[in-house]
């Protein structure tokens, strides 16, 4: 009887190593870094099976469920409700889900989960970050602007951006020159409900003779988006006894040297994250069970130099294993890479007219002259034409 058991516990054992040996690999996890909002996403999760079978195919979003994949089930795939993530069934197959719209809400980590069948149950997962941005729906305002300055006079003026996420940074200039920044003062951004935000510059200078060239005085605001556009990550899951889940790494995730298959309450993690190499470094976060790591484990290194200026960034994770960083038997760690985009900018230019050329149009002066017709009885029509020209030029340049 003891024996039959022990030979039944060794052929379990061996049944156990064999499956480790044959079952599914997570291949990759393609979710785009960053879409427009309203845009559609296809989120694809490629696996091989090897000699499993599959099991299931799930999908979620900042840990919890929205979609599932069972062969065996009727139908094989569901959905669940999620704020922001819009499924469509019938375009979706297996681990490749197509969400047909997206909004701010969509923004958020989105992780694949592939089960083999019984007996090896083995399951892989991976995640990767999605980002939402709100490009603004048309250009920068210039607000407060008189039509005509002659050198003394005070311009007081802002800028005020369109909605957008994440909010413009705005720029000034005077006549084709960056503002000097003595002219300019900062404003508080306007918050919209949507979550979109205005940001708003505001530009102060006294003209001076050498500002009014042509007679022309040239103000432009412009307004830069800059999206961190690549958030690719690694991430390691590893078991107090075993490994619980595969490493997974994409070609362009930054990758983590040093790490053990398993750690224990005691043990010393020191790893090292790489990133690609980019012409400008990549921001390197690191992540204990999905929360950053703390400023004390963190090895920082000099960024490396490579060929054709490009540079990569190193960052190192270094602590000691505490019992509390196991969940359910097992802690995961994660590197990201983050990079930005300057994504173009959409600018609007003032040209006001210097007194030289509009003296005398004092339609400019003021808001509008409509009751204050004796005024307007002063124009000539020779000063009409010319504000119909410098209106037409004004016209020219904010196109
Ligand atoms: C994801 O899968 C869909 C359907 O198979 C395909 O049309 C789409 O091109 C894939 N996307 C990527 C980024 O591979
Ligand atoms: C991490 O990288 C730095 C700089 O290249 C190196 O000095 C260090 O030995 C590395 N540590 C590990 C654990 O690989
Ligand atoms: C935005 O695009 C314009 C023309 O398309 C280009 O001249 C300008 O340099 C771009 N700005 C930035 C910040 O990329």
């Amino acid at each position: 009887m003891y024996l039959l058991c022990y030979i039944m516990i060794k052929l379990f054992i061996l049944g156990v190593l064999c499956q480790v040996t044959t079952t599914l690999r997570l291949l990759d996890v393609q979710v785009p870094t960053a879409v427009n909002s309203d845009d559609p996403v296809w989120l694809n999760c490629t696996y091989d099976l090897e000699s499993d079978e599959l099991y299931s195919v799930k999908w979620y979003k900042n840990n919890v469920e929205f979609y599932r994949y069972l062969p065996s089930d009727d139908p094989p795939a569901q959905k669940y409700k999620l704020l922001g993530v819009y499924v469509d069934l019938l375009q979706s197959n297996l681990g490749h889900v197509f969400l047909s719209r997206s909004d701010l809400n969509t923004d958020g980590t989105y992780r694949c989960e592939v089960s083999a069948e019984a007996p090896s149950f083995q399951t892989e997962r991976a995640e990767r970050e999605l980002r939402v941005y709100v490009l603004p729906k048309g250009g920068p305002k210039i607000i407060g602007a008189k039509s005509q300055y002659s050198a003394g006079d005070k311009v007081d003026i802002k800028c005020l951006a369109a909605p957008s996420k994440p909010p413009a940074v705005i720029k000034w200039s005077v006549n084709d020159d960056e503002a000097p920044k003595v002219y300019l003062y900062q404003l508080e951004n306007i918050r919209h409900k949507n979550g979109l935000q205005a940001s708003q510059k505001g530009l102060r200078f006294t003209v001076q003779p050498s500002h009014v060239l042509d007679g022309i005085l040239k103000l432009r605001c412009t307004a830069v988006i800059s999206q961190a556009y690549s958030m690719s990550s690694e991430e390691i899951i590893v078991g107090n006894t075993v490994r619980a889940s595969g490493l997974y790494s994409s070609a362009d995730g930054p990758t983590i040297d040093g790490g053990l298959s398993k750690y224990q309450v005691g043990d010393l993690v020191n790893v090292n994250c790489s990133s690609n190499k980019y012409r400008k470094p990549a921001t390197l976060t690191w992540f204990i069970n999905d929360k950053k790591a703390q400023p004390i484990s963190l090895m920082h290194y000099p960024v490396a130099e490579h060929e054709g200026g490009l540079k990569s960034s190193i960052l190192g994770l270094r602590f000691t294993v505490r019992g509390h960083h196991f969940h359910k038997g097992e802690m995961r760690l994660k590197c990201t890479a983050t990079l930005s985009k300057v994504i173009n900018t959409t600018s609007k230019e003032t040209v006001i007219g210097g007194h030289q050329q509009t003296s005398g149009l004092h339609i400019f002066e003021t808001s509008s002259g409509n009751n204050n017709n004796d005024k307007s009885t002063q124009y000539s029509w020779r000063n009409l034409l010319k504000t119909v020209i410098i209106l037409f030029t004004l016209q020219l340049y904010i196109q």
